[in-house]
């Protein structure tokens, strides 16, 4: 038996387990790691049901949330006074060498010294230049992470750059992204975080210059856009669990809604798309949290929060692992995909005092350093099958040609508590809670874009290399 605990927003009901000492690990609840020794400064927890908070499915209406008592209130003790200096914490660069292939960064883009450099290892500096646009200058940021226009009082979350260890990472060009991806076409598959890195990067590009939108349907779930005088096609492709899913119950047992996953078939709204592609940038987690009933071979196999009677129990971490199995099975098998797919690992989310719907909060204004902060538990069981899942890929991707990429952001993420909307993701006279899961903009995010370039830059450079 698991406690749900619930609330109704936007018409989509949200749960969270309560802390139940015999269902661990099995299901392990949403619980911030106060009672240990307080090694840890800053408590990143999962959240993640925090993401509903932001309706993808109506991205710029507003609606007033519904609120209902918890059913249960839970305990959140306040964070731990000033803790002693925790001794440096290692694991929170593991980095798995047979998952990624070291991104090499050669001396013409970046000074660095021509050896390996891992650009994903490293920390924020200041960058008194950035941010690089405005709200005012992009017309794309979505409503919830226009942060400044919901009066945001700091800046300074926007003032900083990722510099790894050994190697410079450049600031992104424009013009220089938009020269390699001339007469090609990337698309961005996943949640709503997907969907804040597609914005960025179109802010980013809208110095020079401004996607016309050219969608196939009017369902902002699934946009397209073309930068005319670059022939350059983006587009994105909301699919929150990747695999086919549908809403078996907007109610549910618990009044939280729960989603039918067939775990066995990639979500064919994107998966026949993505043939013609040239870049596919894949991520997700966050939707893996909610009261899921798994599907496999059309037939029901267990589920997860679900409450029915009968239903076996399947952890949220076995159906995510089916999942990325099966949408990288599925990319392997399109015989005229030749593009190259990236995996954007996890997104951490940070609240601190309390779960994401009893209080807590993300109000820091300063990036942390790598001695201060440690992945959520559950967050870094995600992070771990998004690795394993992908080294599997690549090997069978391999076999056909086709090139895998991670774009293994999650660490540099994780020391920036300061760069979500908390508050300002909606005006102040709305009840809201407090958006510790998305992003700002402009904001850290925007180092995704600049990931992304240098990776493509260096996949240039390979095949020129390879010619
Ligand atoms: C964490 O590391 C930074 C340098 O990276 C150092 O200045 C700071 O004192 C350390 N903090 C703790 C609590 O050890
Ligand atoms: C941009 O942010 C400013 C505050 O910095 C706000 O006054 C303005 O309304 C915002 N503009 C848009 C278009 O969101
Ligand atoms: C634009 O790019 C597509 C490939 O994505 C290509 O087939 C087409 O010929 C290009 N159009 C022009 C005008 O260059
Ligand atoms: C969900 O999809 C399955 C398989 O296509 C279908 O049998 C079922 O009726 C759908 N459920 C809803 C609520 O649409």
């Amino acid at each position: 038996m698991i406690k749900v605990r619930y609330i109704k927003l936007e018409g989509i009901n949200m749960i969270t387990t309560l802390p139940k000492r015999s269902m661990k690990p099995k299901a392990r609840a949403r619980e911030l790691p106060f009672g240990r020794p307080p090694k840890v400064v800053l408590v990143v927890t999962t959240s993640l049901i925090l993401i509903t908070l932001i309706s993808i499915y109506h991205p710029f209406e507003y609606q007033q949330p519904d609120y209902q008592s918890p059913e249960i209130s839970s305990h959140n003790p306040p964070p731990p006074p000033s803790p002693p200096p925790p001794p440096p914490v290692t694991q929170v660069t593991v980095r798995d060498k047979n998952v990624v292939d070291p991104v090499v960064v050669d001396t013409d883009t970046t000074g660095a010294n021509n050896k390996e450099c891992d650009i994903f290892s490293g920390e924020w500096v200041p960058d008194p230049s950035a941010p690089y646009y405005t709200n005012e200058t992009c017309m794309a940021i979505h409503e919830h992470q226009n942060c400044m226009k919901y009066g945001r009082p700091d800046s300074g979350f926007m003032k900083w750059r990722w510099k790894p260890f050994g190697c410079e990472l450049l600031l992104f060009k424009p013009t220089q992204f938009l020269k390699i991806v001339r007469g090609k076409s990337m698309a961005f598959v996943g949640d709503s975080l997907a969907r804040n890195h597609v914005q960025s990067l179109i802010c980013l590009l809208s110095r020079v210059e401004y996607p016309k939108d050219i969608s196939y349907t009017s369902d902002e779930r699934f946009k397209r856009w073309n930068y005319v005088t670059h022939n350059f096609t983006l587009a994105m492709f909301t699919s929150p669990h990747l695999v086919k899913a549908n809403q078996s119950d907007p109610d549910g047992p618990a009044h939280s809604g729960i989603f039918n996953l067939y775990l066995d078939e990639a979500d064919e709204q994107w998966i026949t798309q993505v043939d013609e592609l040239d870049y596919l940038i894949i991520s997700g987690g966050h939707w893996f949290f909610r009261s899921l009933i798994f599907y496999e071979k059309q037939r029901r196999v267990g589920c997860h929060l679900c409450q029915l009677k009968n239903v076996p129990y399947l952890s949220n971490f076995h159906g995510f692992r089916k999942a990325l199995g099966t949408v990288f099975g599925a990319i392997n098998s399109r015989k005229n995909y030749k593009g190259i797919t990236y995996l954007r690992t996890l997104s951490p989310s940070h609240f601190e005092g309390g779960l994401w719907n009893a209080g807590g909060d993300c109000v820091r204004t300063k990036p942390s350093s790598r001695n201060e902060t440690t992945l959520g538990g559950e967050e870094t069981e995600l992070y771990a099958i998004q690795k394993e899942e992908f080294r599997k890929a690549k090997a069978e991707g391999r076999k056909r040609g086709l090139k895998y990429r991670l774009l293994d952001t999650t660490q540099a993420l994780l020391l920036r508590p300061d760069g979500h909307p908390s508050k300002y993701g909606h005006p102040p006279n709305e009840k809201w809670y407090n958006d510790c899961v998305h992003w700002c903009l402009p904001g850290p995010v925007d180092a995704w874009s600049n990931f992304l370039l240098e990776m493509m830059k260096i996949e240039g450079r390979i095949s020129r290399e390879e010619k």
